[in-house]
Protein backbone atom coordinates (compact mmCIF):
# COMPACT_ATOMS: atom_id res chain seq x y z
CA UNK A 1 0.00 0.00 0.00
CA UNK A 2 2.56 2.45 1.20
CA UNK A 3 4.39 1.83 -1.88
CA UNK A 4 1.61 2.26 -3.63
CA UNK A 5 1.46 6.07 -2.65
CA UNK A 6 4.60 6.33 -3.28
CA UNK A 7 4.44 5.68 -6.90
CA UNK A 8 1.10 7.67 -7.04
CA UNK A 9 2.39 10.58 -5.47
CA UNK A 10 5.36 10.77 -7.95
CA UNK A 11 3.14 9.97 -11.02
CA UNK A 12 0.93 13.02 -10.12
CA UNK A 13 3.80 15.26 -9.39
CA UNK A 14 5.21 14.42 -12.89
CA UNK A 15 1.82 14.97 -14.99
CA UNK A 16 1.27 18.31 -13.06
CA UNK A 17 4.55 19.74 -13.90
CA UNK A 18 3.96 18.58 -17.52
CA UNK A 19 0.37 20.14 -17.54
CA UNK A 20 0.83 22.76 -20.16
CA UNK A 21 -3.05 24.74 -19.42
CA UNK A 22 -4.96 25.30 -16.50
CA UNK A 23 -7.97 23.15 -18.48
CA UNK A 24 -5.34 20.16 -18.12
CA UNK A 25 -4.79 21.03 -14.62
CA UNK A 26 -8.54 20.80 -13.60
CA UNK A 27 -8.68 17.41 -15.57
CA UNK A 28 -5.48 16.17 -13.00
CA UNK A 29 -7.48 17.79 -10.14
CA UNK A 30 -10.62 15.77 -10.67
CA UNK A 31 -8.76 12.90 -11.53
CA UNK A 32 -6.48 12.66 -8.43
CA UNK A 33 -8.51 14.91 -5.64
CA UNK A 34 -11.79 14.23 -7.41
CA UNK A 35 -15.04 12.47 -5.29
CA UNK A 36 -14.29 9.59 -7.83
CA UNK A 37 -10.75 10.39 -7.71
CA UNK A 38 -7.71 8.20 -7.20
CA UNK A 39 -6.90 9.59 -3.55
CA UNK A 40 -10.51 8.74 -2.15
CA UNK A 41 -9.98 4.94 -3.91
CA UNK A 42 -7.26 4.93 -1.76
CA UNK A 43 -9.02 6.45 0.69
CA UNK A 44 -11.37 3.19 0.11
CA UNK A 45 -8.42 0.47 0.31
CA UNK A 46 -6.90 1.67 3.33
CA UNK A 47 -10.17 0.82 5.39
CA UNK A 48 -9.78 -2.94 4.41
CA UNK A 49 -6.18 -2.50 5.76
CA UNK A 50 -5.69 -4.59 9.16
CA UNK A 51 -5.80 -2.08 11.78
CA UNK A 52 -1.78 -1.97 12.81
CA UNK A 53 -1.26 -0.50 9.05
CA UNK A 54 -4.14 1.40 8.98
CA UNK A 55 -2.75 4.75 10.77
CA UNK A 56 0.20 5.15 8.92
CA UNK A 57 -1.46 4.58 5.47
CA UNK A 58 -3.45 7.36 6.35
CA UNK A 59 -1.22 9.76 7.06
CA UNK A 60 0.57 9.16 3.90
CA UNK A 61 -3.12 9.66 2.26
CA UNK A 62 -3.63 12.77 3.90
CA UNK A 63 0.06 13.81 2.90
CA UNK A 64 -0.06 12.71 -0.81
CA UNK A 65 -3.67 15.09 -1.13
CA UNK A 66 -1.73 17.90 0.27
CA UNK A 67 1.17 17.20 -1.68
CA UNK A 68 -0.83 17.13 -4.85
CA UNK A 69 -3.25 19.82 -4.00
CA UNK A 70 -0.34 22.19 -3.20
CA UNK A 71 1.50 20.96 -6.07
CA UNK A 72 -1.66 21.80 -8.72
CA UNK A 73 -2.29 25.44 -7.05
CA UNK A 74 1.70 26.44 -7.71
CA UNK A 75 1.51 24.81 -11.24
CA UNK A 76 -1.84 27.08 -11.75
CA UNK A 77 0.12 30.66 -10.67
CA UNK A 78 2.92 29.88 -12.87
CA UNK A 79 0.40 29.24 -15.85
CA UNK A 80 -1.42 32.15 -14.75
CA UNK A 81 -4.50 33.69 -16.97
CA UNK A 82 -4.32 32.21 -20.31
CA UNK A 83 -2.77 34.88 -22.35
CA UNK A 84 -5.73 36.77 -24.22
CA UNK A 85 -5.61 35.66 -27.67
CA UNK A 86 -4.44 38.87 -30.07
CA UNK A 87 -7.12 38.10 -32.84
CA UNK A 88 -9.73 37.68 -30.08
CA UNK A 89 -9.84 41.57 -28.97
CA UNK A 90 -11.82 43.85 -30.98
CA UNK A 91 -10.16 47.15 -30.83
CA UNK A 92 -12.42 49.28 -32.64
CA UNK A 93 -15.53 48.76 -30.14
CA UNK A 94 -16.62 51.63 -28.29
CA UNK A 95 -15.45 51.99 -24.36
CA UNK A 96 -17.54 52.41 -21.56
CA UNK A 97 -17.97 55.78 -20.46
CA UNK A 98 -17.87 56.48 -16.63
CA UNK A 99 -20.68 58.14 -15.33
CA UNK A 100 -19.63 61.70 -13.88
CA UNK A 101 -21.57 63.53 -11.61
CA UNK A 102 -22.79 67.34 -12.06
CA UNK A 103 -23.23 69.50 -8.79
CA UNK A 104 -26.68 69.79 -7.59
CA UNK A 105 -29.02 72.79 -9.09
CA UNK A 106 -29.29 74.19 -5.59
CA UNK A 107 -25.92 73.88 -4.91
CA UNK A 108 -24.86 75.98 -8.63
CA UNK A 109 -26.81 78.27 -6.62
CA UNK A 110 -25.89 78.32 -3.51
CA UNK A 111 -22.21 78.91 -4.46
CA UNK A 112 -22.57 81.10 -6.86
CA UNK A 113 -24.32 83.26 -3.99
CA UNK A 114 -21.76 82.17 -1.61
CA UNK A 115 -19.03 83.45 -4.50
CA UNK A 116 -20.35 87.10 -4.88
CA UNK A 117 -21.00 87.16 -1.02
CA UNK A 118 -16.98 86.92 -0.46
CA UNK A 119 -16.47 89.58 -3.65
CA UNK A 120 -18.81 91.63 -1.39
CA UNK A 121 -16.60 91.55 1.54
CA UNK A 122 -18.60 88.69 3.49
CA UNK A 123 -17.34 85.60 5.57
CA UNK A 124 -18.86 82.26 4.56
CA UNK A 125 -19.88 80.95 8.55
CA UNK A 126 -21.58 77.54 9.01
CA UNK A 127 -23.59 76.92 11.53
CA UNK A 128 -25.40 73.67 13.00
CA UNK A 129 -28.73 71.64 11.89
CA UNK A 130 -30.08 70.80 15.37
CA UNK A 131 -30.55 74.04 17.76
CA UNK A 132 -31.73 75.15 20.95
CA UNK A 133 -34.84 77.10 21.58
CA UNK A 134 -32.20 79.76 22.33
CA UNK A 135 -30.88 80.30 19.29
CA UNK A 136 -33.70 79.41 16.66
CA UNK A 137 -36.49 81.55 18.57
CA UNK A 138 -35.40 83.48 22.42
CA UNK A 139 -32.31 84.89 21.81
CA UNK A 140 -33.76 86.15 17.85
CA UNK A 141 -36.67 87.50 20.35
CA UNK A 142 -39.53 85.30 19.08
CA UNK A 143 -41.54 84.79 22.06
CA UNK A 144 -43.27 81.79 23.47
CA UNK A 145 -46.69 82.76 21.75
CA UNK A 146 -44.92 82.99 18.06
CA UNK A 147 -46.71 80.87 16.21
CA UNK A 148 -43.24 79.41 14.80
CA UNK A 149 -42.57 77.90 17.97
CA UNK A 150 -45.53 75.39 18.05
CA UNK A 151 -44.56 72.18 17.14
CA UNK A 152 -46.45 72.01 13.94
CA UNK A 153 -44.41 74.35 12.62
CA UNK A 154 -41.05 73.40 14.45
CA UNK A 155 -39.55 69.56 14.38
CA UNK A 156 -39.03 69.36 18.02
CA UNK A 157 -35.75 66.33 18.81
CA UNK A 158 -36.92 66.53 22.55
CA UNK A 159 -37.48 69.04 25.16
CA UNK A 160 -35.91 72.56 23.97
CA UNK A 161 -33.73 70.76 21.17
CA UNK A 162 -35.25 70.94 16.92
CA UNK A 163 -33.85 71.28 13.66
CA UNK A 164 -33.69 74.59 12.94
CA UNK A 165 -36.35 76.05 11.21
CA UNK A 166 -34.79 79.11 9.49
CA UNK A 167 -30.60 80.33 9.42
CA UNK A 168 -30.94 82.70 11.71
CA UNK A 169 -29.64 81.24 14.77
CA UNK A 170 -26.14 81.29 13.13
CA UNK A 171 -26.36 85.42 13.71
CA UNK A 172 -26.85 84.27 17.24
CA UNK A 173 -23.49 81.80 17.47
CA UNK A 174 -21.42 84.42 15.49
CA UNK A 175 -22.13 87.56 17.52
CA UNK A 176 -21.96 85.53 20.78
CA UNK A 177 -18.56 84.36 20.30
CA UNK A 178 -17.12 88.00 18.20
CA UNK A 179 -17.19 91.40 18.60
CA UNK A 180 -18.00 94.09 15.78
CA UNK A 181 -17.55 94.92 13.13
CA UNK A 182 -18.61 91.77 11.42
CA UNK A 183 -20.12 91.30 7.48
CA UNK A 184 -21.16 87.18 7.04
CA UNK A 185 -23.37 84.89 5.41
CA UNK A 186 -24.22 81.70 6.32
CA UNK A 187 -26.21 79.10 3.88
CA UNK A 188 -27.52 75.84 4.63
CA UNK A 189 -30.17 73.38 5.32
CA UNK A 190 -33.42 74.20 7.34
CA UNK A 191 -36.24 72.30 8.49
CA UNK A 192 -40.38 72.42 8.86
CA UNK A 193 -43.24 70.19 8.73
CA UNK A 194 -44.58 71.70 5.96
CA UNK A 195 -47.28 69.76 3.90
CA UNK A 196 -45.24 68.66 0.77
CA UNK A 197 -46.81 70.07 -2.03
CA UNK A 198 -44.91 71.28 -5.65
CA UNK A 199 -43.77 74.45 -3.51
CA UNK A 200 -43.56 73.09 0.24
CA UNK A 201 -41.08 70.88 1.09
CA UNK A 202 -39.85 69.70 4.71
CA UNK A 203 -35.88 70.80 4.34
CA UNK A 204 -34.93 73.68 1.66
CA UNK A 205 -31.72 75.80 1.59
CA UNK A 206 -31.62 79.14 2.84
CA UNK A 207 -28.81 81.98 3.16
CA UNK A 208 -28.27 84.11 6.02
CA UNK A 209 -26.79 87.45 5.55
CA UNK A 210 -25.57 89.86 8.88
CA UNK A 211 -23.32 93.10 8.74
CA UNK A 212 -22.92 94.40 12.18
CA UNK A 213 -20.78 97.85 12.68
CA UNK A 214 -21.24 101.54 14.10
CA UNK A 215 -22.73 103.02 11.28
CA UNK A 216 -24.60 100.26 9.72
CA UNK A 217 -27.75 101.41 7.55
CA UNK A 218 -30.69 100.98 5.78
CA UNK A 219 -28.80 101.92 3.14
CA UNK A 220 -26.36 99.69 2.83
CA UNK A 221 -28.38 96.68 3.13
CA UNK A 222 -30.23 97.83 0.30
CA UNK A 223 -27.11 98.28 -1.51
CA UNK A 224 -25.86 94.85 -0.65
CA UNK A 225 -28.85 93.23 -1.66
CA UNK A 226 -28.78 94.77 -4.90
CA UNK A 227 -25.22 94.18 -5.42
CA UNK A 228 -25.87 90.35 -4.46
CA UNK A 229 -28.66 90.10 -7.53
CA UNK A 230 -26.95 92.59 -9.97
CA UNK A 231 -24.42 89.69 -10.00
CA UNK A 232 -26.50 87.20 -9.76
CA UNK A 233 -28.54 88.31 -13.06
CA UNK A 234 -27.31 91.69 -14.50
CA UNK A 235 -26.82 95.03 -14.34
CA UNK A 236 -30.99 95.73 -15.22
CA UNK A 237 -32.33 94.06 -11.83
CA UNK A 238 -34.05 95.83 -9.89
CA UNK A 239 -34.50 95.67 -5.88
CA UNK A 240 -37.35 96.71 -3.53
CA UNK A 241 -38.11 96.28 0.09
CA UNK A 242 -41.78 95.77 1.57
CA UNK A 243 -42.43 96.94 4.98
CA UNK A 244 -43.30 93.58 7.29
CA UNK A 245 -42.64 92.54 10.20
CA UNK A 246 -39.84 89.84 11.82
CA UNK A 247 -39.37 89.62 15.31
CA UNK A 248 -35.84 89.95 14.83
CA UNK A 249 -35.38 92.68 13.06
CA UNK A 250 -36.76 96.69 13.18
CA UNK A 251 -37.65 97.73 10.60
CA UNK A 252 -38.10 95.11 8.65
CA UNK A 253 -39.29 94.29 4.82
CA UNK A 254 -39.69 91.58 2.41
CA UNK A 255 -37.47 91.89 -0.61
CA UNK A 256 -38.51 91.16 -4.14
CA UNK A 257 -36.54 91.93 -7.41
CA UNK A 258 -37.32 92.81 -10.69
CA UNK A 259 -37.80 89.70 -13.18
CA UNK A 260 -34.88 88.66 -14.56
CA UNK A 261 -36.45 86.39 -16.85
CA UNK A 262 -38.64 88.84 -18.47
CA UNK A 263 -39.49 92.58 -19.79
CA UNK A 264 -43.43 92.41 -19.30
CA UNK A 265 -44.39 89.45 -17.26
CA UNK A 266 -44.03 85.48 -17.41
CA UNK A 267 -44.37 82.63 -15.57
CA UNK A 268 -41.71 83.18 -13.20
CA UNK A 269 -42.76 86.36 -12.02
CA UNK A 270 -46.26 85.26 -12.57
CA UNK A 271 -46.99 88.57 -15.03
CA UNK A 272 -45.82 90.77 -11.50
CA UNK A 273 -42.79 91.71 -12.90
CA UNK A 274 -41.35 91.20 -9.48
CA UNK A 275 -40.32 87.78 -7.57
CA UNK A 276 -40.08 87.56 -3.76
CA UNK A 277 -36.91 86.58 -2.42
CA UNK A 278 -36.86 86.80 1.26
CA UNK A 279 -36.72 88.91 4.53
CA UNK A 280 -34.40 91.68 5.80
CA UNK A 281 -34.23 94.16 8.14
CA UNK A 282 -32.11 96.08 11.02
CA UNK A 283 -31.11 94.25 13.81
CA UNK A 284 -33.37 94.73 16.48
CA UNK A 285 -31.66 96.10 19.56
CA UNK A 286 -33.26 92.91 21.78
CA UNK A 287 -31.37 90.82 19.57
CA UNK A 288 -27.94 92.49 20.28
CA UNK A 289 -28.83 93.21 24.28
CA UNK A 290 -28.98 88.97 23.73
CA UNK A 291 -25.85 88.69 22.52
CA UNK A 292 -24.18 91.38 24.84
CA UNK A 293 -23.43 93.75 22.28
CA UNK A 294 -24.34 97.80 23.09
CA UNK A 295 -27.28 98.17 21.12
CA UNK A 296 -26.62 102.31 21.72
CA UNK A 297 -22.74 101.78 19.68
CA UNK A 298 -23.83 98.98 17.03
CA UNK A 299 -26.36 98.89 14.40
CA UNK A 300 -26.63 96.21 11.69
CA UNK A 301 -28.99 94.40 9.17
CA UNK A 302 -29.81 90.93 8.43
CA UNK A 303 -31.69 88.92 5.54
CA UNK A 304 -32.36 85.59 4.72
CA UNK A 305 -33.25 83.71 1.44
CA UNK A 306 -34.84 80.91 0.09
CA UNK A 307 -32.27 79.04 -1.95
CA UNK A 308 -34.11 76.48 -3.91
CA UNK A 309 -37.00 78.80 -5.00
CA UNK A 310 -34.01 81.27 -6.67
CA UNK A 311 -32.65 77.85 -8.29
CA UNK A 312 -35.55 76.93 -9.60
CA UNK A 313 -36.81 80.22 -10.81
CA UNK A 314 -32.88 80.14 -12.52
CA UNK A 315 -34.06 76.62 -14.29
CA UNK A 316 -37.54 76.41 -14.63
CA UNK A 317 -38.22 73.94 -12.31
CA UNK A 318 -41.91 73.97 -10.75
CA UNK A 319 -41.84 71.70 -8.35
CA UNK A 320 -39.58 71.33 -5.48
CA UNK A 321 -40.26 67.80 -4.60
CA UNK A 322 -37.51 67.28 -7.65
CA UNK A 323 -34.72 68.88 -5.96
CA UNK A 324 -34.83 66.19 -3.72
CA UNK A 325 -35.86 62.53 -5.08
CA UNK A 326 -32.38 62.15 -6.22
CA UNK A 327 -33.25 61.21 -9.77
CA UNK A 328 -30.14 61.12 -11.66
CA UNK A 329 -32.41 61.51 -14.83
CA UNK A 330 -33.61 64.85 -13.57
CA UNK A 331 -30.44 66.03 -11.88
CA UNK A 332 -28.20 65.72 -14.51
CA UNK A 333 -29.44 68.03 -17.14
CA UNK A 334 -28.10 70.62 -14.81
N1 LIG B 1 -35.51 83.71 9.21
C1 LIG B 1 -36.57 84.19 8.35
C2 LIG B 1 -37.39 83.01 7.84
O1 LIG B 1 -36.90 81.92 7.77
C3 LIG B 1 -36.02 84.93 7.16
C4 LIG B 1 -35.39 86.21 7.57
C5 LIG B 1 -36.14 87.35 7.61
C6 LIG B 1 -34.05 86.27 7.91
C7 LIG B 1 -35.60 88.57 7.96
C8 LIG B 1 -33.48 87.49 8.29
C9 LIG B 1 -34.27 88.62 8.30
O2 LIG B 1 -32.21 87.61 8.63
O3 LIG B 1 -33.71 89.80 8.66
O4 LIG B 1 -38.53 83.17 7.54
Amino acid sequence: MLDRIDKIAEEAGRKIAEADSPAALDALRVEYLGRKGIVADLMKRMVALPAEQKPEAGQRINQLKQQTSKRLDERKAVLGVPAADAESIDYTVPGTRPRVGTEHPVNQTLNELLRISANLGFEIVRGQEVETERYNFEALNIPLEHPSRDAFDTFYLHDDVLLRSHTSPVQIRTMEERTPPLRIVAPGVVYRPDTVDASHFYMFNQLEGLMVGEDVTLADLKTVLHLLFQSLYGERVHVRLRPSFFPFTEPSAEFDISCPFCDSGCAVCKKKGWIEMGGCGMVDPKVFEAVGYDPERYTGFAFGLGVDRIAMAQHGIHDIRLMYENDIRFLSQF
